[in-house]
């Protein structure tokens, strides 16, 4: 079975989806892990950081993304079809294999708003949480890691991805604003553990855009270290630099190491990603 991972924040802009990707092609292209990475965002960044904004048209309009899973809920359709939705191999680094993507549509837009509605008749209430964890699974052990980037709110899509996870992490640019909702997030996601019946355990928070010269990220960091509410704090930090930015951009690049450059970005991102990998074996068993 997969370790199943959802990256969760309430705010925008901390960094989710750069993470998201980038653990990604780390898990794959340096520690050798088969990774399907899940895009509920309507945003769609991640998908589009994975094949690029034109494959991606060509995805929706075919009709080969996470949203026609949803509209066939709601709709009573059986349009979804999982092998031909699932783009395989991705990413724009020639040295990385083994990441497969189930991207996203901003249709889910609309369907958020109906299927919220759905969510609130009691009788629905399970079908509709449940319906991505049903669909992916025939698929899931092909996987080592499965990676959720959830929109940045605890609505349908995101419980959808709980209700998958083994485990979330939260990414946090280290100041006030950024930091405010975490303890939100992590009551959210412990009160619908509770209501589905196991616990979706927090690895921790990860310090994204983090500058090391800024005095008010240096005494954020501290405040949450020092939160006996905040269980970990990732000792890894993702600094805020151009090419971790760039990396948003679909761009071929033959290595890994020549994304994310030569100035100790590559080596964050690398341990970073052994940090979430260490976290997960030891609280997930
Ligand atoms: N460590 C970083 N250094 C510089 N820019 C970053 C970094 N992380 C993210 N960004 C940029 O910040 C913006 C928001 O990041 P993104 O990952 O899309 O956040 P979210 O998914 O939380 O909305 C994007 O333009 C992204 O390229
Ligand atoms: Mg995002």
């Amino acid at each position: 079975m997969p370790t199943v991972i959802a990256t969760i924040s309430l705010k925008g802009g901390v960094g989710k989806t750069t993470l998201t990707a980038g653990v990604a092609e780390f898990l794959a292209g340096v520690f050798g892990k088969r990774v399907l990475l899940v895009d509920l965002d309507a945003q769609t960044n991640l998908t589009t950081m994975m094949i690029g904004a034109e494959a991606w048209l060509e995805c929706n309009q075919d009709r080969r993304t996470v949203a026609t899973l949803f509209a066939d809920a709601l709709d009573g359709t059986t349009d979804f079809d999982l092998d031909r939705a699932i783009a395989r191999d991705v990413s724009p680094v020639a040295d990385v294999d083994g990441i497969d993507l189930l991207p996203s549509s901003l249709d889910l837009i609309e369907l958020q708003e109906e299927l919220s509605a759905r969510r609130v008749a009691a009788d629905d209430h399970a079908e509709a949480i449940g319906l991505l964890r049903k669909a992916l699974a025939p698929i899931v052990d092909r996987y080592d890691h499965i990676l959720i980037d959830c929109p940045p709110n605890v609505g349908p899509f995101s419980l959808n991805g709980l209700a998958m996870a083994d485990a979330y992490i939260i990414p946090t640019i280290p100041d006030v604003l950024s930091t405010y909702a975490i303890p939100h997030v992590q009551r959210q996601v412990a009160d619908f553990g509770a209501e589905i019946g196991r616990s979706i355990v927090e690895l921790g928070v990860v310090i994204s855009k983090y500058r090391p010269s800024s005095a008010l990220h240096q005494e954020t960091v501290r405040r949450l270290r020092r939160d006996p509410t905040i269980h970990n704090v990732l000792p890894i930090y993702l600094h805020e630099a151009n090419v971790i930015g760039a990396a948003a951009e679909y761009a071929p690049w033959p290595t890994l190491h020549a994304k994310y450059g030569y100035h100790g970005h590559y080596e964050q991102f690398r341990d970073l990603t052994r940090a979430i990998l260490v976290e997960a074996d030891g609280k997930l068993g």
